[in-house]
């Protein structure tokens, strides 16, 4: 029989406290493989790194990738499968909540049912006390679910959890189709390549040992936008999505400054302007957080890159106002249609300038 070769990757991020423990029971279960652990830190300052160091300097089994430039869970999930060296990677959080005894269950089950990936799915059946989801997290979750099955076409169990094992070959086949899909590489890999033979393995996801969840506001965001890219079967790729949601909030503040404006007397032109300029402003700041966040800019840097926003957008300000002006007045003073019309020809430019000379 081929020797089995199984790769742990762990992705951390502010794991000290959890990643010590987590070897040790790592490690209790792996006895009948050939292995190693292999984590991918996202350079934590809280010492997780030198943590792993110090515990296992010399056992060439136990590995640390350290990532400087970048952050994020799938991605660092994507570096660490392309690093190992086994003929199975089983990805796996280091928090504690994945539960190691589960692996000789997923190790199994792909070898009994010839599969090509294998994933530990959360009972998200409401058992609220059993479960290390607060029900907000297991609504959230459920709804989830819902999205995935509809871009996947099929219902799963678990398509959002981040325990799975898979096969070397195979992950190396769907890698370069790989997106950035924040913390869903899972579904990802699903996706990207529909016919693999996958299984599911019932498991109870345990509560954090120490620290807290890094699913924040951002990691949603990106499932979100990374959801309707997904839909128009990848169409529209994910930046323009999240373009257009800042784009559709922007419209939000510039018809609340515009009526505001207004009511308090002020003429239609100036109303126009001041509106444009603080949907600009609300747009520059939401981009840098969301939409360009791998390139943010930071510090002064947004100060200069805002003012080269509005200066390369000026040229679509003039248009914009212009053009509503021009509309507005030819068109029975119907303010809706003359704000849609300038902001229209504002977005387009904004997007190029956006795209290519701002966070570029
Ligand atoms: N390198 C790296 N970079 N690791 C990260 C990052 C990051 O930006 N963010 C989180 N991690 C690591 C954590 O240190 C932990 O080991 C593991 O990834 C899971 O992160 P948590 O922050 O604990 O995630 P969670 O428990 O809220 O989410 C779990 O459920 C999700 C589904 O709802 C995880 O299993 C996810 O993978 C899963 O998608
Ligand atoms: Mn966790």
């Amino acid at each position: 029989m081929l020797q089995r070769k199984l790769s742990i990757i762990a992705p951390t991020y502010n794991e000290a406290d959890n990643v010590l423990h987590f070897i040790e029971r790592v490690k209790a279960t792996l006895n009948a493989f050939d292995w190693e652990i292999l984590f991918v830190d996202d350079n934590s300052a809280d010492g997780t790194a030198q943590k792993i160091y110090d515990y296992a300097a010399d056992d060439y089994r136990i590995r640390t990738i350290i990532r400087l430039e970048d952050r994020g869970l799938a991605r660092s999930s994507i570096q660490g499968m392309l690093s190992a060296k086994g003929n199975l990677l089983c990805v796996m959080d280091a928090d504690g909540q994945h539960d190691p005894m589960v692996l000789s269950e997923l190790v199994a089950r792909l070898e009994r049912d010839n599969l090509d990936v294998v994933s530990a799915a959360r009972r998200l059946d409401g058992r609220d006390e059993l479960s290390g989801l607060s029900p907000l997290r297991q609504k959230i979750s459920l709804f989830g679910n819902w999205c995935s099955s509809l871009i996947l076409g099929r219902k799963l169990l678990d398509p959002l959890t981040g325990f799975f094992l898979i096969r070397r070959s195979t992950f190396l086949e769907v890698a370069p189709h790989l997106g950035d899909p924040g913390f869903k590489l899972l579904l990802d890999i699903l996706y990207s390549h529909r016919n693999l033979r996958h299984g599911e393995v019932p498991f109870e996801f345990a509560s954090r040992h120490h620290g807290e969840s890094k699913l924040d506001c951002y990691v949603a965001w990106k499932f979100l936008t990374f959801t309707l890219s997904k839909m128009t079967g990848g169409m529209l790729p994910v930046s323009l999505i999240s373009f257009l949601f800042v784009g559709g909030s922007g419209l939000g503040v510039h018809f609340a400054t515009l009526y505001g404006a207004l009511w308090l007397s002020l003429p239609f032109l100036a109303a126009q302007t001041l509106a444009t300029l603080t949907a600009s402003a609300n747009n520059f700041l939401l981009n840098n957080l969301l939409t360009f966040r791998d390139r943010r800019l930071r510090g002064r840097q947004q100060i200069f890159g805002y003012l080269k926003f509005l200066g390369f957008s000026s040229i679509g300000i003039v248009a914009n106002i212009s053009l509503a002006k021009l509309t507005y007045e030819h068109f029975a003073h119907v303010i809706l249609i003359a704000t849609l019309a300038g902001l229209a020809i504002d977005s387009v430019w904004k997007f190029v300038v956006a795209s290519r000379f701002i966070w570029k």
